[in-house]
């Protein structure tokens, strides 16, 4: 995915704001050496640096880690891929914020956290459940003919199929929770811009007319279920997870 991180951080800042929440739950401390997976353009992994935590943060963006690198220069950010981290018992914490629906081999993704981090070290996450942008995903399908399914781009797991893949991996899951989240977006062109930054992944290689046409369908079909005469609500559900490596 070759991300803009401009328009991420102009129109799509909600998504570190909310990050505010899982942070809570990190319940980070001076001096603890923590990685944030999936960082984007390295908000949070900034937060945690200036408050005295060896935070590193990596993307699998390079565009997202140049931004980050710009904007946050004394924090350290590396792309890499969190199915493959290559870090072994460094980290006190792996935390995240809306990236791990973009990681397809969830347990391959576990195991790299696992193995990053120390023995009792925990892992705290927040990510797109089960149910996310189910009317924004749909809409979009409908407007093309013969969708291959297997092309869809995120994960979007059930609590316990979650998990049980934490479990699985080796964790004693501490907290769990799925929930709903409609998050406004803001503007008359809200649905539009969200499914520019977002959708077009969902698309794959349509010519840009297409796409165009696509979004027009799928803008109108949302009408129904996500405008309130106002503005723009986007269908979130989200899971938040915490667990300790045993
Ligand atoms: C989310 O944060 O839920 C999300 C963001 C982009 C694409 C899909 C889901």
């Amino acid at each position: 995915m070759n991300w803009n991180a401009q328009l991420y951080d102009g129109k799509h800042r909600f998504v570190s704001e909310f990050g505010q929440d899982v942070v809570k739950l990190l319940a980070p401390s001076a001096e603890e050496r923590i990685l944030d997976i999936g960082c984007g353009t390295g908000d949070l992994a900034s937060a945690l640096f200036h408050e005295g935590v060896h935070a590193v943060g990596v993307d699998q963006s390079a565009s997202m880690i140049d931004e980050a690198k710009q904007k946050y220069p004394d924090v350290p950010f590396f792309v890499r891929d969190a199915h493959d981290l290559q870090y072994e018992e460094e980290f006190d914490a792996v935390f995240s914020n809306a990236a791990i629906h973009w990681m397809k081999q969830p347990d391959h993704v576990l195991k790299s956290i696992w193995k990053s981090l120390k023995p009792g070290g925990r892992f705290v996450a927040e990510f797109g459940g089960k149910g996310n942008v189910a009317f924004i995903s749909q809409a979009i399908i409908h407007q093309i003919d013969g969708y291959d399914t297997s092309t869809y781009p995120w994960y979007f797991p059930s609590i316990g199929e979650y998990t049980s893949l934490m479990e699985q991996t080796g964790f004693h899951v501490s907290f769990a929770e799925h929930f709903e989240r409609p998050t406004r977006l803001d503007g008359v062109d809200g649905m539009r811009n969200w499914i520019k930054m977002f959708g077009d992944v969902v698309m794959g290689e349509q010519t840009p007319g297409e796409k165009e046409r696509i979004t027009n369908g799928a803008v109108n079909e949302l009408k129904e279920v996500c405008f309130n005469g106002d503005h723009w609500i986007a269908d979130y559900w989200r899971i938040r997870v915490a667990g300790i490596k045993k």
